[in-house]
């Protein structure tokens, strides 16, 4: 029977081999999730024996990973929000850029004092992260998270079923802001923003996601600008728009809102500086 040491040791010999980055770390999330216990745990006691069963599928999660494929699919699970997200190959494994997203949303919705049950649409809502946050934040908020693609929504329909915050929300098989209804308070959202030509060039990784997650059309904003030119309609009056772009995408995204329409049309920059996030108020 193999030590927890040893598996660990040729598992990474293996991810490194394979030009996989964090290789150790890597095979330490992988295991201690089959252990069924946490990574320090694990780390403190090498010379455990792991379970035959056990070590033939970490032989196999190795292999997976060693292809390219993201930890958060084999896992089958990713935290956000201090929710655990059942993610697969059908939706964007959600990121922590996302997570401060979602503050800007919960800092709208508080500083607006909107009052009874704020409307918020997600669009683009992938694996109901955003959606499902909100949710968990404002019981009481009317969500609807929209989709185009069918297996997301599913995804994300299963994620709010088994954290049980499906009758909160309404899912929405729509690929336009126009067609989600509203009028909203806030609608929120992380579209597809990498440009089409850049594609290729990504990590194994990140190919493993669902292209349409990732493409933006030529320049990346593509979505964005459609979001953007439809939201007016679909807000009410005071109401906000706040998107995640690329790393440098915020000021291109903010020209594109009209000065006559939005009281406020502003760039956040994430906590690495970047000038990702776009807030828009909609004027009264
Ligand atoms: C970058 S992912 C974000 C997923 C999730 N909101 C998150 O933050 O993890 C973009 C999502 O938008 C969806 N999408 C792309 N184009 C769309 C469109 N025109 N209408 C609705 N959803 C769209 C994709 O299928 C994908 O799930």
């Amino acid at each position: 029977m193999q030590t927890t040491k040893t598996l660990l040791t040729e598992g990474a010999r293996r991810l490194e081999a394979a030009g996989i980055s964090e290789a150790a770390l890597n095979c330490q999330w992988l295991l201690a999730h089959l252990l069924k216990t946490d990574r320090l745990s694990m780390l403190a006691d090498g010379g455990a024996r792991v379970p035959a069963r056990a070590a033939a599928d970490f032989e196999k999660f190795v292999s997976r990973k060693a292809e390219g494929e993201p930890l958060a699919y084999i896992l089958g699970s990713q935290p956000f929000c201090g929710l655990s997200l059942k993610v697969d190959h059908r939706v964007l494994v959600p990121r922590p850029e996302t997570e401060e997203l979602v503050g800007l949303a919960v800092d709208f919705i508080l500083k607006a004092r909107i009052g009874g049950a704020p409307d918020v649409l997600d669009f683009g809502a992938g694996s109901g992260a955003i959606a499902l946050a909100l949710s968990a934040r404002f019981p009481e908020a009317k969500i609807a998270a929209a989709e185009k693609s069918a297996r997301a929504l599913a995804c994300a329909r299963e994620n709010a079923r088994a954290l049980g915050l499906a009758n909160r929300l309404t899912f929405l098989a729509v690929s336009s802001v126009s067609a989600a209804g509203g009028p909203f308070d806030l609608i929120v959202s992380n579209p597809p923003y990498i440009p089409t030509g850049v594609i290729a060039g990504l990590d194994k990784e990140v190919l493993a996601e669902p292209r349409l997650a990732l493409d933006g059309g030529a320049d990346g904003l593509a979505v964005a600008r459609e979001i953007i030119a439809q939201a007016p309609r679909a807000l009410k009056k005071r109401g906000a728009l706040l998107l995640e772009l690329g790393d440098t995408q915020g000021p291109a995204a903010v020209k594109l809102l009209d000065k006559k329409i939005w009281k406020t049309r502003e760039v956040v920059n994430d906590l690495n500086g970047r000038r990702r996030f776009v807030r828009a108020v909609k004027a009264g």
